[in-house]
């Protein structure tokens, strides 16, 4: 069986397409047979990006697991002054994403498959990837968020039934002290920070 994480072989088929309206700016973006929600802005994204604040006009920001875009394209077209990382495993995803950020002119979406190692990122926006497990979860959360700066911010929308609360619990108890930012619709947006420094001893 074949998921929307794994890359997809073979031609995309026919492109779908997903209007997203970003403040006064409507694009429309293209999507492909396996790629997360290719039939329209999945419910979490949309509950994300209405309940998100606007996210640091500067700085690296990174959309982790950015399928074919619409939370990459979002930060990038409310912050044009930042540098948008956008990263997935999925190579026809990070197709999508980067002919959508080109189509809408927006050339502070950097798409890829890594992060150079010194980018600090102002903030992480993520509908992560719940369905890849909770052990493989777990890991891609411990690879990149000790990548916050030191007031970075990640948010994160997990839907209720797939495990949000015990998420949040987790990452906390991890040392990412992580708060529920809203609840709509099903969705939780969890917002994490740095833990505090550990004290210095003498
Ligand atoms: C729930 S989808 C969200 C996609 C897109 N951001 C959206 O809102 O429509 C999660 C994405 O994470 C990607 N993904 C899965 N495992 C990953 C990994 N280890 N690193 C980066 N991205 C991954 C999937 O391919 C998928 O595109």
């Amino acid at each position: 069986m074949s998921h929307y994480f794994d890359s997809p072989t073979g031609p995309a088929g026919p492109l779908g397409s997903v209007e997203l309206q970003v403040g006064p700016r409507a694009l429309t973006l293209r999507t492909a047979a396996g790629v997360f929600a290719r039939d329209g802005l999945d419910k979490g994204t949309a509950v994300l990006l209405d309940e998100a604040p606007p996210p640091p006009t500067t700085g690296h920001l990174l959309d982790l697991g950015c399928g074919y875009g619409p939370i990459a394209l979002t930060l990038a077209a409310r912050s044009p002054g930042a540098t948008v990382w956008a990263v997935d495993v999925n190579e026809r995803a990070r197709e999508l994403c980067a002919a959508n950020a080109e189509e809408a002119g927006l050339g502070n979406v950097r798409v890829v498959d890594d992060v150079p190692e010194d980018v600090r990122f102002a903030a992480i926006w993520s509908n992560p990837p719940i369905r890849i497990g909770k052990q493989a979860l777990h890991e891609l959360l411990l690879r990149w968020l000790p990548r916050l700066s030191d007031d970075g911010v990640a948010l994160m929308v997990v839907q209720k039934n797939l495990g949000s609360d015990s998420l949040q619990r987790w990452l906390t108890e991890n040392g990412w002290p992580t708060e529920r930012l809203t609840s709509r619709n099903a969705f939780r947006v969890l917002r994490t920070t740095r833990g505090a420094p550990a004290p210095t001893t003498r």
